[in-house]
């Protein structure tokens, strides 16, 4: 049940990252929406890690980590990503121009990897006996 409540979030905020892309040549609503989902994302993983050992605990899991590390990994990259697309994002609003191909394109990676997140948290997460 608290997965699943977490795999909905996680999937709201994969939403919202396709309405920012959409939006994405209208600055403001682009940069706000951006900013919630990464802001909601780093929540939701704080969730996770707050009730990992109740969850490690009910389930007995670690019977599958490797899974759940390949997991883990692409998180955290994604998580390090949103770093660079604040960073892109800042120059090119303060008039760095050039960036923009470097934004567009670690946008769409950042965007992909988030999937991969999304797609890898169902065999991530262990089965309540
Ligand atoms: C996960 C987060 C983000 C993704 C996936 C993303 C993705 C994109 C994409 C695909 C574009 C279009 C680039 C093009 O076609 O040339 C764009 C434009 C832009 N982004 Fe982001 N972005 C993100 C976060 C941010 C943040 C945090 C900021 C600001 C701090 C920002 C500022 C901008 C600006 C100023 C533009 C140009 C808008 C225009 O056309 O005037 N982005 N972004």
């Amino acid at each position: 049940m608290e997965a699943k409540l977490m795999q909905l979030q996680s999937f709201c905020i994969l939403l919202l990252m396709v309405l920012g892309i959409i939006v994405r040549r209208r600055r403001k609503a682009h940069v706000r929406i951006m900013t919630v989902a990464m802001m909601w994302d780093v929540i939701l993983i704080l969730q996770i890690e707050l009730s990992r050992s109740a969850i490690l605990t009910a389930t007995k899991a670690l019977s599958n980590p490797l899974i759940l590390n390949i997991h883990i990994s692409i998180a955290v990259s994604t998580v390090i990503l949103y770093g660079f697309m604040i960073y892109t994002g800042k120059k090119m609003l303060a008039g760095e121009v050039s960036i923009r191909s470097k934004h567009r394109i670690l946008g769409y990676s950042t965007f992909f990897m988030r999937v991969f997140t999304f797609i890898t948290s169902f065999w991530a997460v262990v089965p309540k006996e």
